[in-house]
């Protein structure tokens, strides 16, 4: 950051009213919940230095790269972590996750990012975070946008447009754009539209949909032709090559806020079970989004817990490398030891017969 923008807001940080909390308890698993370690992540990821405008490009350009890659931290989420958990800066922007929901690759790939997208749709989608054919911000982008790109200038977020159009491609696991799949969806019109939608569903997750869904997203998941509710087609959370999104905003809701035109979506999450969750997210994928994309009731109960088997499978390598390196440490110390203790009995040895001549 500048630092001009440190220090103005150092002086709105401290032009706050005191509040005095007690400091929340420390939840993280070993070896995580170790404070040190962050000096060893630091020393593998930390670049310091300040952000340095590239010459040979426009000012919007650099602003946007600033409020991209500095202000926004929008690779936070949206770039994929390395093996010491920095961001992975080979594929900038690559898509990442932010806890269980995947932030989408957001490179110029016409594919796997955001290419196909026109200046004005993403310009409207970051200043409101509903775009209806491409797509709505649930989850975390839902607050970015709500807590802090609306509030943007209109030239700030055509710089950020500006960037994001220049962010080399990166391809990904999508086959067509995450906004493609389902066919044109019919404004909501219960009647015989059989066949506008392309698979079809289980019957559990038709009738979970019916009752639960329909009234809003439209029994062919067209959604209300304002978009205020948005179609389920042509949307990029049900068309995205992973089902997280989908089950999250069923289990959570969408929290849109005071965005502009905005409404937001109940969380079911706390009436259906797991199987339940796992049917309607199946529905929705195979009829309005991307068919090859499905979630067991296992993995909904992982979600639930708050993590998934990737992020499993990090914490217990994590710990397991941890035991290792004791391990091992244990072994050199003791070879060590043993080293010594023989030095010194061959020194005693030496000296004892010396005395004896
Ligand atoms: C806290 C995490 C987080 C941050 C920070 C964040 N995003 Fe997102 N973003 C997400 C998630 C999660 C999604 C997917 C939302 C969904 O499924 O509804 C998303 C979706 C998007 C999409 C839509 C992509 C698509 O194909 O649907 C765009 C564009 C986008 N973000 C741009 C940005 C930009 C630009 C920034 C920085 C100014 C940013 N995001 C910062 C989490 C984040
Ligand atoms: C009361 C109306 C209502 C009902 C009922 C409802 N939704 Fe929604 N849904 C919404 C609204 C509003 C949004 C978000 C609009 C926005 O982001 O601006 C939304 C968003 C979504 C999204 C897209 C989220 C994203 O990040 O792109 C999906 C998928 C979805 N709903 C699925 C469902 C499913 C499945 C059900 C049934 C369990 C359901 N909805 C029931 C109103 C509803």
């Amino acid at each position: 950051m500048s630092r001009e923008d440190v220090l103005a807001i150092r002086t709105y940080l401290l032009a706050q009213p005191p509040i005095s909390q007690p400091q929340p308890r420390n939840i993280l698993p070993f070896p995580f919940n170790q404070r040190w370690t962050v000096a060893l992540w630091k020393l593998a990821n930390l670049h310091t230095g300040s952000f340095t405008p590239d010459r040979n490009r426009t000012a919007a350009w650099n602003r946007g790269a600033y409020l991209v890659e500095v202000l926004g931290h929008c690779g936070a989420c949206h770039t994929p972590r390395n093996a010491t958990f920095g961001m992975d800066e080979d594929h900038k922007l690559a898509g990442g996750t932010a806890g269980i929901w995947q932030a989408f690759n957001i490179t110029s790939d016409k594919i796997a990012g955001v290419g196909g997208w026109s200046n004005e749709e993403l310009s409207r989608f970051l200043k409101t975070g509903a775009v209806p054919g491409k797509a709505y911000a649930g989850g975390p982008m839902a607050e970015t946008v709500m807590n802090s790109l609306q509030h943007l200038s209109d030239d700030d977020i055509q710089a950020i447009v500006a960037y994001l159009r220049d962010v080399p491609a990166q391809s990904g696991d999508e086959k067509q754009p995450r906004f493609s799949w389902g066919n044109a969806a019919t404004v909501d019109g219960d009647a015989g539209t059989e066949g506008m939608t392309q698979g079809s569903g289980t019957a559990a997750g038709d009738d979970l949909y019916r009752s639960l869904c329909s009234t809003c997203h439209g029994a062919n998941g067209g959604g209300s032709s304002d978009g205020s509710y948005p179609s389920l087609t042509r949307n990029s959370t049900p068309g995205a090559a992973t089902p997280e999104d989908v089950a999250m905003t069923i289990l959570e809701g969408v929290k849109a806020g005071d965005v502009a035109g905005r409404k937001s979506m109940a969380a079911f999450g706390g009436w259906l079970d797991d199987g339940q969750v796992a049917a309607l997210a199946n529905y929705v994928t195979a009829r309005f989004g991307n068919p090859d994309v499905s979630v067991t009731a296992a993995d909904i109960r992982q979600m639930r817990a708050g993590s998934t088997t990737g992020q499993t499978i990090m914490v217990l390598a994590a710990q397991s490398l941890v035991a290792c390196a004791a391990v091992l440490m244990l072994g050199l110390l003791l070879l060590l030891a043993r080293r010594l203790r023989r030095r010194t009995s061959s020194v005693r040895l030496m000296s004892a017969h010396r005395d004896r001549r």
